[in-house]
C-alpha cells in the first residue's frame, strides 16, 4: 500500500501496480505542509480522494477519516465514512484507535463499509500520547495492543495498520489475526507493508522516520530541473523554437493528455 493525494500520483501508482492506495490524513503534513495530522478536515480528504478516484483504475482505495469525523458518534462515523464512499469514490475507509470507535466499525461493517483500522502510533492522538513516539514497548502496552487487534477484527474491520511498534510486537499480532496486517515501522513480519508516497520518492524534506526507505531522489531533480528552468529562461535558451507555436501551425492543439 502507499498513500496517494493526487490524479497524477495514483495513476502512476496504479501504473506501478500498487494495489492499495490509501488517501491518508498524512497529506495534513506532506501536502499542505502542518505540523501534525490534526487540521485535516474531511472536506480535505473528499478533495483529495476525488482526484485519486479519477486516477485510479485498478487499486483498492481507502479514504482515511481525518480527526474529530468519526470520534464523537456512530452516526457521525457513518455519515463521514458514507461522504468518502460515495463523493470521493473511495471503496473502505480506515479510522485509528480502538475502544470507543470500535462501535463504530461494528456498525459500518454491517452497513457494507469496509474498515481498515490502525493501532500503534495512531497521530490523530498525538498531544494525548506524548508526541510521535514508537509504542507497545512495555509487556502492559503490547498486551493492549493485541487485545484492541483482536476486538477491532472482532467488530469487522477487513485489515489493520501497524504503525511504529517493535517487530516482535507485530509478528505477534499478525499471526493472532485472520485479516492482514500492514506494517509501517512495525518490522518485516506484517502482511503488507505501507509507506507514505512522499517519503519513498525523496519528496519529503528534513528528518524523516528510521522506517522510511527512499526508493528515488525525486527532490533533488525537482530543484535541479527548477534551476535549469530559472537558468535558461534568464539565459534566453528556452523557449526554443520547439517550444514555440508560428503562425502556420494554427490546427496544432494545445491540449494536455491524449
Ligand atoms: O495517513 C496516513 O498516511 C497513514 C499511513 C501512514 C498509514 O495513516
Amino acid at each position: 500500500m502507499l498513500t496517494a493525494y493526487d490524479y497524477t500520483t495514483a495513476r502512476l501508482a496504479d501504473e506501478a501496480g500498487i494495489p492499495i492506495l490509501l488517501v491518508g490524513d498524512s497529506l495534513g503534513m506532506v501536502v499542505l505542509g502542518h505540523s501534525t495530522t490534526l487540521p485535516v478536515t474531511l472536506d480535505d480528504i473528499v478533495h483529495h480522494a476525488s482526484a485519486v478516484a479519477r486516477g485510479a483504475a485498478g487499486a483498492l482505495l481507502v479514504g482515511d477519516l481525518p480527526f474529530m469525523s468519526y470520534q464523537p458518534s456512530v452516526e457521525m462515523a457513518m455519515v463521514s465514512s458514507g461522504r468518502l464512499l460515495r463523493e470521493a469514490g473511495m471503496h473502505a475507509v480506515k479510522l485509528e484507535g480502538a475502544g470507543p470507535v470500535v462501535e463504530a466499525v461494528h456498525r459500518l461493517a454491517a452497513a457494507g463499509v469496509p474498515v481498515m483500522a490502525h493501532l500503534g502510533l495512531t497521530p490523530q492522538s498525538v498531544h494525548a500520547i506524548g508526541g510521535f513516539r514508537v509504542r507497545g514497548r512495555t509487556q502492559e502496552a503490547a498486551e493492549r495492543i493485541l487485545g484492541d487487534a483482536r476486538e477491532l477484527e472482532e467488530a469487522g474491520a477487513f485489515s489493520l495498520v501497524l504503525e511504529a511498534v517493535p517487530a516482535e510486537l507485530a509478528r505477534t499480532v499478525t499471526a493472532a489475526l485472520r485479516i492482514p496486517t500492514i506494517g509501517i515501522g512495525a518490522g518485516p513480519d506484517c502482511d503488507g507493508q505501507v509507506l507514505v508516497v512522499h517519503d519513498m520518492l525523496g519528496l519529503t524534506t528534513g528528518r524523516v522516520p528510521r522506517f522510511v526507505k527512499r526508493y528515488a531522489n525525486l527532490g533533488e531533480q525537482a530543484v535541479e530541473a527548477m534551476r535549469a528552468f530559472a537558468r535558461e529562461v534568464a539565459d534566453g535558451e528556452f523557449p526554443a523554437a520547439e517550444h514555440t507555436y508560428a503562425s502556420d501551425s494554427s490546427r496544432e492543439s494545445a491540449r494536455y493528455g491524449g
